[in-house]
């Protein structure tokens, strides 16, 4: 969750770490600060807050030396103040840290006992105190690390600067993730490769348990013993232009503005014009594998959970196996009955989400085939799975998830046509049909997009309302869900998502004037119902605001505003319901003056339990 930026090399360490850590700030954002080398010292400067109050204390501070760490902050052990904020420098060693200490109690209680003093909150000091002591009986840096590990346990990473070795850089990761960027002159250690693509593009990623020592500008790799490693680096193909806002106001916006071309690069690699259909390539599933699955087991967290809630409605009617959709937290310790014959698919915008991970582990252990739905190839979802298949999103960067959303639906609409082609539970027609239906979502979602205007004059008219129920039901009703979990992320203001079957056994009590309803009803099989619903509500007063399909006037009369998407087949519609309710929540957010890129006590990528 906190961002990580080593550098050394001849640009000057100042600029390269706060440049890295602004393109981090989205992984954690309640304090910075940055250990650099000034001649022969390593200066140490931090801040709570954001990282424009570190760059302000920085003005004017020249570094003269040749290498420096940094890091930005989400708080897990002790409150969001200077004292807190990293690196964290003991004797000659500077430390920054992402992840958690588990036995940090222990450790603190022995330094304090034999009189250390220690000056934060954090288990990150602890490590600085512990790995000062190595030092004092190695010959460097790396043989300190190495001899450090066995000591901490959790899932971490660290990176460590010696005063005394200023040309030396040393990581180690054990859960939470690390890249190496080599450049031709310089080399970029980060937790994240939106921090090193502006200098290179060849990069290494640690795996578990690896150390990384460079020198100058060059990298050698140990396992946790100190045995060296051979490792070979991989190329990206991501620009630092695709993590810019090019002209609008926040990253959410312009995310939400690119879904066209997003879902649009993630169809077109997978399907065929004539006749119309889905063929997914790469997979790493042979066909003989896919008509083996017994069952499909899906793990996500937060947004990609309500995608994955999508995908079940989807798998069982295309594909008719059982489908199964869990919190990856919930999952990890529920004891799962899992057979061999069933696969399992991770589904993350990051690749990175540490429940995520340690379900897909937990399969894996069991011999179960895994798949993972990723946006960032490389990352450890990714790496750890055997099947691959990459929503083409590109890097999403406000907090709020939504290209990534309506990429993972459509990812998991193309897998379940894919499979229900090869399974033959689809015929000819039925794949020709629902192609065409995906073939015609960019498009759509463009259309969508253009009724902006209209969404935002019903946010604006939103601010009023004391509390929000988002329903929907069948495919929609994880759409309400997404809904809510949008409004309550960026305006801090109560939101549920319930399917609207269920209003009647409870939520209906809430309905009220003050209780704006959203509800999701587009022209489906569902829809009368739906409609029986909305009904309901309006008999108790609760003002209504409706997704539903254009030209729909009986919807429209029943509603406060009514948000038209296009006429859409079954596959299509939550993917065009998503843009109203992304907007709805934006437009809301801007008008009470949230922030919207960087919500309070949220993170992009969640690399704690
Ligand atoms: C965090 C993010 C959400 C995201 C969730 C799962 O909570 O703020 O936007 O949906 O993690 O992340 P993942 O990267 O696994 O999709």
């Amino acid at each position: 969750m906190c961002g990580i930026v080593g550098y050394w090399g001849p640009v000057g360490p100042k600029k390269v770490i706060i440049d890295g850590l602004r393109r981090l700030e989205y992984r954690g954002y309640d304090s910075t600060g940055v250990a650099i080398f000034n001649q022969k010292t390593l200066q140490v400067l931090r801040s709570p807050g954001k990282l424009a109050a570190l760059e302000e204390r920085l003005k004017g501070i020249e570094f003269s030396g040749p290498s420096g760490i940094g890091h930005t902050r989400w708080a897990t052990h002790g409150v969001p103040n200077e004292r807190n904020a990293h690196p964290h420098k003991v004797g000659p060693i500077a430390i920054v840290h992402n992840g958690i200490i588990e036995n940090y109690a222990e450790i603190r209680e022995m330094l304090i006992r034999r009189g250390d003093k220690i000056n934060s909150d954090t288990d990150s000091e602890l490590i600085a105190h512990l790995l000062n002591d190595e030092l004092k009986s190695s010959k460097g840096l790396l043989e300190a690390t190495v001899k450090l590990i066995p000591k901490l346990k959790g899932a971490y990473s660290i990176l460590v600067i010696n005063e005394n070795e200023p040309d030396t850089l040393v990581a180690f990761k054990s859960g939470t993730p690390m890249v190496v960027g080599l450049g031709e002159k310089e080399v970029i250690i980060a937790s994240d490769v939106q921090a090193i693509i502006e200098h290179t593009k060849r990069v290494i990623y640690l795996d578990d348990g690896e150390i990384v020592c460079t020198q100058k500008n060059s990298a050698k790799f140990y396992d946790i013993h100190g045995k060296p490693l051979d490792k070979k680096p991989v190329t990206l193909n991501w620009s630092t232009q695709m993590a810019e806002k090019q002209g609008f106001d926040h990253f959410m916006q312009k995310e939400i503005f690119e879904q066209p071309r997003a879902l649009r690069q993630t169809l077109e690699p997978h399907v065929t014009l004539n006749p119309y259909s889905v063929n997914v390539k790469d997979l790493g599933l042979s066909e003989s594998e896919i008509k083996d699955i017994s069952r499909i087991q899906l793990i996500a967290c937060g947004t990609s959970w309500h995608a994955a809630l999508v995908s079940k409605y989807v798998f069982e009617r295309l594909t008719k196996i059982p489908t199964d959709v869990d919190i990856a937290s919930e999952f990890r310790y529920r004891d799962p009955i899992l057979d061999k014959k069933t696969l399992v698919i991770a589904v993350s915008q990051s690749g990175e989400t540490a429940d995520t991970l340690a379900g897909l582990r937990l399969c894996k252990q069991q011999g179960l085939k895994t798949l993972a739905i990723c946006n960032v190839p490389h990352s450890s979802i990714d790496r750890e799975s055997h099947g691959h298949f990459y929503t083409q999103a590109g890097p999403e960067i406000g907090v709020a998830s939504t290209k990534a959303f309506t990429a993972q639906i459509l990812s998991l609409h193309l897998l379940a046509l894919h499979f229900g082609r090869i399974r033959g539970s689809l015929n000819a027609d039925q794949i020709s049909s629902y192609t065409q239906d995906l073939i015609k979502v960019p498009s759509q979602v463009e259309v969508c997009l253009n009724h902006d205007k209209w969404f935002k004059e019903a946010a604006e008219d939103l601010a009023k309302y004391k509390g929000f129920l988002y329903l929907g039901r069948g495919i929609c009703f994880p759409v309400a869900l997404e809904g809510a979990l949008k409004l309550k992320e960026i305006t801090y203001l109560h939101a549920e998502g319930y399917p609207s079957g269920e209003l009647k056994h409870g939520p209906i009590a809430l309905v009220e004037p003050t209780m704006a309803i959203i509800a999701m009803c587009p022209q489906d099989d569902l829809y009368e119902k739906n409609v029986s619903n909305i009904e309901e509500v309006r008999a108790r007063g609760g003002p209504i605001i409706s997704i539903g399909t254009e030209n729909d006037h009986t919807l429209e009369k029943l509603s406060l505003h009514f948000l038209s998407i296009p006429k859409a087949g079954w596959l299509t519609n939550p993917l065009l319901s998503a843009i109203p309710i992304q907007l709805l929540s934006y437009h809301l957010a801007v008008a009470l003056g949230r922030d919207v890129d960087q919500p309070r006590n949220l993170a992009k990528s969640v690399t704690v339990e």
